[in-house]
């Protein structure tokens, strides 16, 4: 594979610099063998190698009927053939199906400056035309995603309990488990908690000095660095785990920490931060930096006030933001009284985005196992409010209601023949 594109217009001396992409998903669909082939190429070349990037054929109604029921990547490229009315009814139709933030490349045959225009009008990301190079191609979506606009990427969502084991860490992983598993963005877990945090247990990863060395980097840190840091749970959730020791102190600056999320929000679609309980200087500049804050409360006293401080504190020092989202867990412990979700909604002025009851057998033997609760029972009732809670905080149409179960083929073939 080519290190470097020759620009095949400009001769061998024009070079074309292509940064490698950021941990973004790219699904293609296309009409011919040859735009097939080239983005197949594109797919493989080195600066696509974080990406999760598919090509296949079928052009806009394929790629139409795909999203009817699957979750939409951070780019779709679409060749067509067709002509420039046909296109943008079929982009149009598309649109029905697609998220507003998801960015469309249009590989078309002809050099045709109207149709462009009239497609950046309609929102379109950009429009290329064949015969092109895959370094054309992945240059158009680093236009998009590189490093100067790299706030358009990430979203970073800071997870914070009101008391002390409320359950803020374990919402945080399983709705880090959510993004990735139902809507299919690539997720990095941050746990902050460098003393106690969990997890390196929760995922059942070897301890690993994760976020630790990252803070601590200094010039060092970069992408290669961080990639090295990162823990793989899966194709795409990584975690920067905390060593969970005590052999040193652990005073943590704000700088380290901003160049680190400054950095990880820029290469990744979604950062969880897993914030521990505790007011310090830092603690508290993460939650103010964040897109979304999610505050995770008991039905007690104790959280009823601390949410209380907590939402009023947000509210006047993030007046053109969210306001927090707020999960009621552990609810319906046995024999203990309890304030009711309503009375606690109504008394912070939130209501509760998810209330999850108290269920030690199924949260215990998830821990125990160092199991997300979808992995072990996907049935399992507070996976939905993980799911909704994952498409709200990302801004995603809801994917879940869309999907066909495995059945549902064979239920309309019933249907037919009845
Ligand atoms: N809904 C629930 N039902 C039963 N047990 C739960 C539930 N949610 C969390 N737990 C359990 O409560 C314990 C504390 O959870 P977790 O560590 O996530 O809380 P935390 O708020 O992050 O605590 P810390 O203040 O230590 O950071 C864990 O053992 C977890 O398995
Ligand atoms: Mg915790």
């Amino acid at each position: 594979m080519a290190q470097e594109y020759m620009s095949a217009a400009g001769g061998a001396d024009e070079r074309k610099f292509v940064p490698p992409l950021p941990r973004i998903s790219i699904q293609c669909f296309c009409e011919t063998e040859e735009v097939h082939g080239l983005l197949s190429q594109a797919a493989a070349d080195r600066r696509a190698g974080r990406t999760h990037m598919t090509v296949q054929m079928g052009g806009l109604a394929a790629a139409r009927e795909f999203y009817e029921a699957a979750p939409t990547p951070n780019v779709i490229a679409l060749e067509t053939t067709s002509t420039p009315d046909a296109l943008l009814m079929s982009l149009d139709s598309l649109a029905e199906v697609c998220d507003p933030d998801t960015k469309v490349i249009i590989i078309g045959h002809t050099n045709d400056i109207l149709l462009y225009r009239r497609l950046i009008d309609r929102g379109v990301t950009d429009y290329l035309v064949v015969p092109m190079d895959p370094l054309d191609f992945l240059g158009s979506i680093s236009a998009v995603f590189g490093t100067d606009k790299a706030k358009q990427l990430g979203r970073t969502l800071a997870f914070f309990g009101a008391r002390g084991g409320a359950g803020s860490s374990t919402i945080a992983h399983n709705v880090a488990w959510a993004i990735s598993q139902d809507l299919l963005q690539d997720v990095v877990i941050a746990d902050l908690d460098l003393p106690f945090g969990t997890s390196g247990l929760n995922f059942n990863q070897d301890p690993v000095q994760g976020i630790a060395d990252a803070i601590y980097a200094g010039e060092r840190l970069d992408e290669n660095f961080l990639d090295r840091l990162m823990s793989k749970c899966t194709d795409r959730l990584s975690l920067m785990a905390s060593p969970g020791t005590l052999e040193r102190e652990y005073d943590v600056e704000q700088t380290p920490l901003d160049q680190l999320f400054a950095l990880v929000r820029g290469n990744v679609p979604a950062t969880v931060l897993d914030v521990p309980h505790m007011w310090s200087g830092w603690a508290h500049s993460t939650l103010m930096q964040a897109d979304d804050i999610i505050i995770t409360a008991t039905p007690d006293l104790t959280s009823l006030r601390n949410t209380k401080n907590l939402v009023d504190h947000l509210k006047a020092n993030r007046s053109h933001d969210r306001q927090p989202f707020l999960v009621l867990n552990q609810v319906g412990i046995p024999k203990r009284p309890e304030i009711a979700p309503k009375e606690f909604g109504d008394s912070v002025g939130l209501e509760p985005s998810a209330v999850v009851a108290f269920d030690p057998q199924l949260f215990g033997t998830a821990a125990n196992n160092g199991q997300m609760i979808a992995e072990m029972q996907a049935s399992a009732k507070p996976v939905e409010a993980f799911g909704t809670l994952a498409e709200t905080l990302m801004g995603k149409r809801e994917v879940r209601a869309r999907k066909r179960s495995a059945l549902s083929p064979l239920l309309e073939k019933l249907k037919r023949k009845g």
